[in-house]
């Protein structure tokens, strides 16, 4: 059996040691123009090319939870996709929305600027019955941080596409209750993968939407956002702040308004970051099972776009 691995990030260094041991039967290789045909590929952001001169792929691994970026290029009919499924990412979008959402919530940013004036001054508690959570998308990593957030005693909503029914959180389903959703939620947390759907999704009529003195947490792809929807949202003072992990220009350009922005917070796509040995082992671990013909979870439908 041949596996080929491919990343745009350039950390084959790694990652092949690490599939070679995790799959002692395979050969291992980085893939290059004019590479043997392989039975996987293992690929973040692959060119073309790849898939063209790979027409035996028996499966192809995507070295994340989002397929967007393989989605946009030409798969051979009926090839199977898998996407990362969790493998340490829920936990790390636990970990980094609550933060979010109790830092803004507490208004720790606020202490952080009067520390620097060695200001004491206490704010008044806010009542969390005024800043219900929502969650757009509770897929893998949407469901688990709506249990998280839940467990601080946030009421919680959450979108997605068919109906859930999760202890502690409202469900809403579909583009007919999205409104609904959003006019429920005063903290906004987007967790959808992108696809035709939900591109643009939170443009200037959606954001208003949102209760007054809202906040966006958008940890999911920058163009789910309309950036100038976003800042004229804050700054006409309908929205109170953001926290930005993703943007539609990753490493987000110098210069962009975001990054001088008093009320928003930028991070650098690292709430969920992929873990080395936890997807290894995910990815040899399926391997295993399509070669002895067991299914495996994590099947992206093409059709759906995720
Ligand atoms: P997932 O398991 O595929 O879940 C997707 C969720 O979105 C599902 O609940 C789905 O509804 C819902 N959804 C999709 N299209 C919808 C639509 N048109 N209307 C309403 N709901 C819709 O995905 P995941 O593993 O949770 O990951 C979500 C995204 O996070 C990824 O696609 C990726 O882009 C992003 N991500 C970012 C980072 C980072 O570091 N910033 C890390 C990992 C992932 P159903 O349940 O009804 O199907
Ligand atoms: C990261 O953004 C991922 O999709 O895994």
């Amino acid at each position: 059996m041949r596996v080929v691995y491919y990343s745009v990030d350039q950390d084959h260094a790694r990652w092949i040691p690490g599939l070679q041991a995790a799959l002692p039967q395979a050969e291992v290789s980085l893939w290059a123009p004019g590479a043997p045909p392989a039975d996987y590929a293992v690929v973040w952001k692959p060119p073309q090319q790849l898939l063209d001169e790979q027409p035996g792929l028996k499966a192809l691994f995507n070295t994340g939870a989002g397929v967007d970026a393989l989605l946009q290029l030409r798969l051979p009919a009926g090839l199977p996709v898998i996407r990362l499924d969790d493998a340490g990412m829920s936990v790390q979008m636990a970990e980094y929305v609550c933060h979010a959402v109790i830092r803004h919530f507490r208004e720790f940013d606020g202490y952080e600027a009067d520390m620097a004036h060695g200001k004491w001054s206490f704010r008044k508690p806010r009542s969390r019955l005024d800043y219900p959570v929502g969650i757009l998308g509770l897929g893998v990593l949407g469901e688990r941080v709506a249990r998280s957030v839940a467990q601080f005693d946030f009421p919680v909503n959450g979108w997605s596409r068919s109906p859930k029914t999760l202890p502690g959180v409202q469900s809403f389903a579909g583009a007919d209750q999205l409104d609904a959703f959003l006019a429920a939620s005063r903290i906004v947390v987007c967790l959808l993968p992108l696809t035709p759907d939900t591109r643009d999704l939170l443009n200037a009529q959606r954001l208003a939407r949102i209760r007054p003195g809202g906040y966006v947490i958008n940890v999911a792809r920058g163009a789910h956002v309309v950036d100038a929807d976003l800042l004229a949202a804050l700054d006409s003072g309908h929205l109170a702040g953001a926290t930005l992990d993703v943007f539609r220009t990753e490493p987000l350009p110098a210069g962009h308004p975001f990054w001088q922005h008093p009320r928003i917070t930028v991070t650098p796509h690292t709430s969920a970051r992929t873990l080395r040995s936890e997807s290894i082992a995910q990815i040899a671990g399926k391997i295993g099972a399509l070669q002895r013909g067991e299914p495996v979870a994590g099947k992206v439908d093409p059709s759906r776009g995720y």
